[in-house]
């Protein structure tokens, strides 16, 4: 009977194990051919996606080659692969899958005997486990973005697997649970602003804004709460794999409008108004011209100057600017 010939993808730093792998083949020494190579600038680049596509595309077993640890050439690529590597292994093992298909090695590029070693070692591990059960199973619809990917990799894989037992005591970065403190939260909209990942999104309702976020999408950048001028975010480094795959979007908090007194259209957030006139006090000013929408108070300011002129009481012509190409004339008492 033939004998299984597995296929291994290696993602190998290239300042160590691709040299390591590099001096074995100079100095003669025979390794499995069973084993692919990918040249990656550090260990810390190889993202879950490249792992789990790696499964998806037919290999059989996957590991990630780094430099010795406190020798990576980006100061911590090493650790933060050796992370990620934590938490796929443990979702391969809640879905019944034998983890050793997945791991990661340390080396320097002086090793190059131990590259061979490990190689063999590696090749009769896989070989013994038979093919992987990941081979073409996982039929997932990429969409745009390596978030977006990610998630859509892991549901379909995680369909099968108990999600209550992964082990998340490792905290893989990159993933952040946003909390708002609703008393200091004064709806400016700036989180909204410079999220730059569609996490944090402000919705205008009719009677107040809602300050929204989706947990899926945060990549725990920390732009939120570094913008924030009540300093009312924070963001932890939280991972969890149910939220991450049920991507609903959270309320997490709600902030009242203040009404125009002419036409009663909301337009200003209440605690942001207050603000506003609070430093305007500080100023000898006061801030009544915030009782008006600003179309209101443009049209209150040209009625104050037709009125100087005379002309108060007579239909005014308003130009709108429906569209950037075309400007529409109507008249207004
Ligand atoms: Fe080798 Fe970072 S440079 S692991």
């Amino acid at each position: 009977m033939k004998r299984f010939e597995p296929v291994i993808v290696g993602f190998v730093c290239n300042e160590c194990v691709y040299a390591a792998a590099d001096l074995a083949g100079t100095t003669r020494l025979s390794y499995p051919s069973n084993i692919r190579l990918i040249r990656v600038p550090c260990s810390g680049q190889v993202d879950m996606t490249h792992i789990l596509r790696a499964f998806e595309n037919g290999a059989d077993g996957v590991f990630v080659g780094g430099c010795l640890k406190e020798q990576c050439h980006y100061v911590d690529g090493n650790v933060k692969a050796e992370k990620r590597i934590h938490f796929l292994r443990e979702t391969l093992k809640a879905m019944g899958i034998k983890e050793e298909r997945l791991g990661i090695h340390f080396m320097s590029a002086s090793m190059g005997r131990e590259f061979a070693n490990f190689a063999q070692e590696l090749t009769s591990t896989i070989r013994k486990l038979g093919p992987s059960p990941l081979k073409g199973k996982t039929k997932t619809i990429h969409q745009n973005g390596k978030r977006a990917m990610l998630r859509d990799m892991l549901l379909s894989m995680a369909k099968k697997a108990d999600v209550s037992k992964i082990d998340f005591s490792v905290v893989i970065e990159g993933f952040g649970e946003t909390e708002i403190d609703k008393n200091k939260c004064i709806g400016c909209g700036a989180c909204d602003y410079v999220c730059k990942d569609g996490a944090m999104a402000v919705e205008v309702k009719k009677d107040g804004l809602l300050i929204k976020n989706t947990y899926w999408k945060c990549t725990a950048c920390r732009m939120c709460s570094d913008v924030c001028p009540k300093e009312c975010l924070e963001v932890k480094d939280v991972f969890d794999l149910s939220r991450f795959l049920g991507g609903k979007e959270e309320i997490k908090t709600e902030v009242g409008m203040t009404q125009c007194e002419n036409c009663g259209k909301s337009f200003l957030p209440l605690m942001l108004a207050q603000d506003i006139e609070r430093f305007l006090s500080t100023k000898d000013r006061t801030g009544e011209f915030l009782d008006h929408c600003p179309k209101c108070r443009k049209l209150d300011q040209a009625d104050r100057i037709r009125r100087t002129q005379g002309l108060a009481g007579k239909p005014m012509r308003v130009k709108s600017q429906k569209s950037s190409k075309r400007l529409t004339t109507k008249w207004v008492k």
